[in-house]
């Protein structure tokens, strides 16, 4: 009999229906394609800005895909142990022999154990792996993807013992995200990797979508939501692409008007505000421009929409 062998990772369970989850026609889309995509046994890549939509996208495909679901978020520090699992744990066998009871006799053998993680397990097991900003892990710490992808084979080193490899299961399947390369953190990923995945590019919201967003996320009124997106999309156009303000920007406000139940209205110096402190950072991309023109660009657009 063989044994199981050991694992710390449990996967998740992620409920179909997903009342929070909004489906534009633009979302629509896009899941639409991912999902003929994953149906044909390709590997799916989102890839886009900060807030475009990519892990809430992933983790909807992978729960409609109705498998249990492995997470895993790329890290600069992983190595190959980290995703596929390694020599971690120790096997104690202790044998107490007290037979007599004034004479304790007793053996403790101690053995190195393999402990599968998540890439592994989830290969196994045939669960939906969603490897969240992939890019973020070194390249040669992706390289066991290759053949996961290609030969649908996980290239186990001996010391995991039944033979070394792993047949993937045909359940299997997994969804990469990924930020824009010129994002500090970012690896540049294979191409070889890249080759292996389909890639759907993702921009910032279309305005529909960001409305009924923005409204679902922090519970104002549509024509309120309507405002608060008007102002972030105007301040978006005015940046360049990485340093855009996100839809995140747009829920802040939104959910600070709901939580201190206030309007967003020019002369509501609390909201006025709250815009300054959420749209002017400095990583925002105005780094060159006086604090003062920045407050007065953004009040102009408070202006011009509420
Ligand atoms: N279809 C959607 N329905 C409801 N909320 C959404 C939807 N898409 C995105 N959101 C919300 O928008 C925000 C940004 O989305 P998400 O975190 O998925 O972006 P991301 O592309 O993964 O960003 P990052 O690159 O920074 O990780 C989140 O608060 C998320 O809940
Ligand atoms: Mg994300």
């Amino acid at each position: 009999m063989q044994n199981e062998r050991v694992s710390e990772v449990t996967p998740i369970i992620i409920d179909k229906d997903q009342p929070g989850f909004i489906q534009s026609d633009y979302v629509g889309g896009v899941i639409k394609r991912s999902m003929n995509y994953i149906r044909a046994g390709f590997p799916l890549h989102l890839t886009g800005a900060a807030g475009t939509g990519k892990t809430t996208i992933a983790m909807y495909l992978a729960a409609q895909i109705g498998r249990p679901v492995i997470l895993l978020h790329g890290d600069d520090e992983f190595g190959t142990s980290d995703l596929i699992g390694g020599q971690y744990g120790y096997r104690r066998k202790k044998m107490v022999d007290n037979f007599i009871h004034s004479v304790l006799k007793s053996e403790e053998n101690v053995s190195p154990e393999w402990v599968d993680n998540r890439i592994t397990v989830a290969c196994k097991y045939g669960f939906t792996l969603i490897y969240d900003e992939f890019t973020r892990s070194r390249p040669e710490a992706n390289n066991v993807l290759l053949a996961i992808l290609e030969e649908r084979i996980l290239d186990l080193p001996a010391a995991r013992g039944e033979g070394g490899y792993l047949r993937v299961s045909p359940d299997f399947c997994a969804i990469f995200t990924s930020n824009p390369e010129e994002y500090a953190g970012i690896h540049k990923a294979q191409d070889a990797l890249k080759d292996r995945m389909i890639s759907i590019k993702l921009g910032h919201y279309d305005r529909e979508s960001e409305v009924s967003i923005v409204q679902a996320k922090s519970g104002i009124s549509r024509d309120e939501a309507e405002k608060v997106v008007n102002i972030v999309r105007a301040f978006r156009e005015t940046k360049k692409n990485n340093l855009q303000p996100s839809i995140r920007s747009g829920i802040m406000i939104a959910k600070v008007l709901s939580a201190t139940d206030s309007r967003p209205r020019a002369d509501n110096t609390d909201f006025v505000e709250t815009c300054m402190d959420v749209l002017n950072f400095d990583t925002n991309g105005f780094q060159n421009q006086p604090e003062e023109e920045v407050k007065q660009r953004i009040m102009d657009t408070i202006n011009r929409y509420c």
